[in-house]
């Protein structure tokens, strides 16, 4: 059998490569593991919590529907950072293709975190497919907005990609662009060629073309390649010493050497949904460039 289900997770497995498979907690809908050919292709920390006490640290949390703490909006400031979906427990809505592999996922007011959902008082169905190729994993957001008035919101695959040795890391193919750095809070156009890391990285890519692909290199290799559909912005993030240290459920220590956050959103601004209305966006995680063509279901 290709899918497994348990109480708290789903598992699939490749029908040709039983090497590759894809773990998504249902709390969240998280993607917890992604295995190409055996080898592991997320972060995720050793001190994560997958009970549904908090949400995951590493693998794919989803953010909706704001991305970080906002000071502004009426309602979406009321949410904590990165709103309620990574801290809700998604339905498993089955099987919906069984070559390549594909599951979704639900989320909706009724079975949303109860307590946090009710600060945002909007109705909403949450659609999330999951693909397991061979080469690549996409994910992709359907939200549909099921309320009488506009629906305001922020999406983003908050993805930490597994790497060797942050400081031979590079990505690339953001030459050129805008960029919000957060912990700056200044905005510029990036002329470096490549981002390298040497320390803290918070940074918003904006408004990067979806036919520019996002090349993780480590040492001379091409390890991850993230392509995107809908979504225009791109975060690039690694918390270094001193925010790893700071966080709890951040470990080993010295992880921020193995993960790199590459996460494609639409953050720098909202998407205005008017009411029936649906948006769609996807993020395809694959090691190498992969001439992927979106297939209508
Ligand atoms: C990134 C943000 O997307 O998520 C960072 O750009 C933030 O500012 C990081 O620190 C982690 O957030 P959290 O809520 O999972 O600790």
């Amino acid at each position: 059998m290709s899918i497994e289900e348990t109480d708290s997770q789903v598992v699939i497995t490749h029908p040709s490569n039983s090497n590759t498979s894809v773990t998504i907690l249902k709390y969240g809908a998280t993607v917890t593991s992604w295995k190409l050919n055996g080898e592991e292709q997320l972060w995720l920390s050793t001190a994560a919590k997958l009970d549904g006490s908090k949400p995951v640290r590493g693998g794919i949390p989803l953010v909706f529907p704001v991305f970080g703490k906002n000071q502004n909006d009426e309602l979406l400031s009321k949410l904590p950072q990165h709103g309620f979906a990574r801290n809700s427990t998604w339905e498993f809505l089955g099987q919906v293709k069984s070559n390549p592999p594909t599951v979704q996922f639900g989320l909706n007011p009724k079975i949303a975190n109860q307590e946090l959902v009710k600060l945002w008082p909007l109705d909403f169905n949450l659609i999330l497919t999951i693909e397991l190729g061979e080469d690549f994993l996409k994910t992709a957001i359907e939200v549909e907005n099921a309320s009488e008035e506009n629906m305001k919101f922020n999406w983003l695959f908050h993805t930490y990609l597994h790497i060797e040795d942050i400081e031979d890391t590079m990505v690339s193919n953001l030459v050129g662009m805008k960029v919000y750095d957060q912990l700056l809070k200044e905005s510029f156009i990036d002329k470096h060629p490549v981002v390298t890391f040497h320390q803290e990285t918070d940074s918003i890519y904006q408004n990067v073309d979806s036919d520019r692909l996002i090349q993780v290199v480590g040492k001379g290799k091409p390890l991850h390649t993230v392509k995107r559909e809908n979504l225009p912005d791109a975060v690039v993030w690694n918390p270094w010493v001193d925010k790893s240290a700071g966080m709890g459920d951040f470990e080993p220590k010295d992880g921020f050497k193995n993960m790199v956050c590459v996460e494609p959103g639409h953050v720098s601004d909202f998407v205005v949904l008017p009411p029936g209305q649906k948006w769609s966006a996807a993020q395809i995680l694959s090691k190498q460039e992969l001439n992927y063509q979106a297939i209508e279901p």
